[in-house]
């Protein structure tokens, strides 16, 4: 049985929803010059919005949890390339993760991004949870686009599932509509 407090989403759900943010995204007229992946949640969409908005893509690795799960004082740099800030100045950045949910790991961020003085910055990501949250966007981000605003379940994700049939089942069993 699929738990009723998780939402299981297949690739396919994951691929309308990046189609759902890119129409609104050419619907406001931003016209990104490069994609910021956050991972390794942001991966596979940035990968995937590229199929619509094709633009190159650098990427940035941050950890908010640790191994047992806790979420640590402040977001960790796993990976954070000079090169990707020197490739800012100037451009119009558009940042992709998968989840907006306490929001810190996000602001954190786009506050670091935001010291490379980008022309603009929005940022996208595929499902905004509806909650109170740690983080805020930054007043310098011009746009905030989310592919699906969802209640305040866990999310699981395909490329997390072991078993990809089990994964399409429960999300299968899940889908009333
Ligand atoms: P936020 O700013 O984007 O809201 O993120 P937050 O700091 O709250 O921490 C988010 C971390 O928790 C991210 O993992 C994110 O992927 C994960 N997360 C939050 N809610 C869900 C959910 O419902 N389902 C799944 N699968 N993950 C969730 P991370 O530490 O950045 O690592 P990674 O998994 O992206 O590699
Ligand atoms: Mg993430």
């Amino acid at each position: 049985m699929a738990d009723p407090r998780k939402y299981y989403l297949t690739y396919n759900n994951i691929h309308k929803t990046i189609r759902n943010v890119a129409e609104q995204i050419e619907a406001t007229g931003y016209n990104p010059d490069v994609i910021v992946a956050i991972g390794t949640g942001g991966f596979i969409p940035a990968r995937m919005l590229r199929t619509f908005i094709d633009r190159p893509i650098l990427t940035v690795g941050l950890s908010y949890y640790d191994e047992e799960n806790k979420p640590k004082e402040t977001p960790r740099k796993i990976q954070w390339i000079d090169e990707v800030e020197s490739k800012l100045a100037g451009k119009k950045v558009l940042l992709v993760d998968e989840v907006d949910d306490s929001r810190v790991t996000l602001e954190y961020c786009l506050r670091e991004l935001l010291r490379h003085q980008p022309a603009e910055m929005a940022v996208a990501v595929l499902h905004n949870k509806r909650k109170q949250k740690n983080g805020s966007i930054p007043e310098e981000v011009s746009l905030y686009f989310a592919g699906e605003e969802l209640d305040d379940y866990w999310i699981c994700y395909p490329w997390d599932a072991v078993d990809i049939d089990e994964q399409e089942r429960l999300a299968a069993a899940a889908d009333i509509s």
